[in-house]
């Protein structure tokens, strides 16, 4: 794809973006939350609006880009052949309703499989952050620099305690600075994308958790894995990793030791 064309599918992606700052207000103030497996598995009207309103744009801007997103069904999508968005309209969704902060919108675009653009928008703090193929990455136009080395007795690491058994916790709380979790995959992924966090674990993304990752820790040189060290497929996602590459080693050490992080 030529570098024109790529610039012009970011630009309008970006006149989109800018479109929710009117938007997302309104639907908050008539916030309606319904579940969906469980009864800590959260959608809004915040949700499924963002998503449809995007799917429309497509349509009319793109007709011929398919869409792989959260709350629909994608039986008719195939992920890997020609120019696919996959998104998260919310990620984050408890943290939407519980405390109205901390919530993203992630947002990958593949070309037969292959990441040129990606998302990920931190609509209360204002931030969208945009990595380019072969381009770098950025917060608001303004680059971002690839973090610093951090060790694992250095770095602040994030993951779900809950999902862990407890031997494998203790040997992380051990080894690490300190431990914080969001609870949005997209927002503590960005934390190790700016070199706040060494590590970003979650032992069961879907695609739309991580779809704009892999860009940015292609462009920025983190890791980004399966827990078993292998390359990561966008289409299916599974357990995965995204590192500093000094402490990436170290953590999956921990992961898979004494038979692994799996609780029994
Ligand atoms: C969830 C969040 C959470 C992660 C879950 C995701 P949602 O996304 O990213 O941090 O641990 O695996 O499903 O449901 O808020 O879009
Ligand atoms: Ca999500
Ligand atoms: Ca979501």
């Amino acid at each position: 794809m030529k570098v024109e064309q790529l610039k012009d599918i970011d630009n309008a992606i970006n006149k989109w973006f800018a479109t929710l700052d009117d938007i997302i207000p309104k639907l908050i103030e008539e916030m309606v939350t319904s579940t969906k497996k469980n009864r800590f598995d959260l959608v809004t009207n915040v949700d499924k609006t963002i998503q449809q309103n995007f799917e429309q744009y497509l349509a009319e801007h793109f007709p011929e880009h398919q869409l792989f997103a959260e709350e629909k069904s994608n039986a008719d999508v195939q992920p890997k052949e020609g120019h696919v968005w996959v998104m998260d309209p919310i990620d984050g969704t408890t943290n939407l309703v519980k405390q109205q902060d901390d919530y993203c919108i992630i947002l990958g675009y593949f070309v037969d499989g292959e990441p040129m653009l990606s998302y990920i928008y931190d609509y209360p703090k204002g931030e969208l952050y945009k990595a380019v193929k072969d381009n770098g990455a950025y917060v608001n136009s303004e680059p971002l620099t690839p973090p610093e080395k951090l060790n694992l007795e250095d770095a602040i690491i994030s993951f779900n305690a809950l999902v862990l058994n407890d031997a494998t916790l203790h040997q992380l709380f051990d080894s690490a600075f300190s431990f914080r979790f969001i609870g949005s995959c997209g927002l503590d992924s960005l934390r190790v994308i700016k070199g706040q966090f060494g590590a970003h674990i979650n032992t069961n993304p879907k695609p739309w958790d991580i779809a704009a990752q892999f860009l940015f820790a292609k462009e920025l040189g983190l890791k980004m894995t399966t827990l078993n060290n292998e390359p990561l497929d966008f289409s299916t996602a599974g357990p995965f990793i995204i590192s500093n590459t000094a402490c990436h080693e170290h953590i999956l050490e921990i992961m898979n030791s004494d038979g692994g992080y799996a609780k029994s």
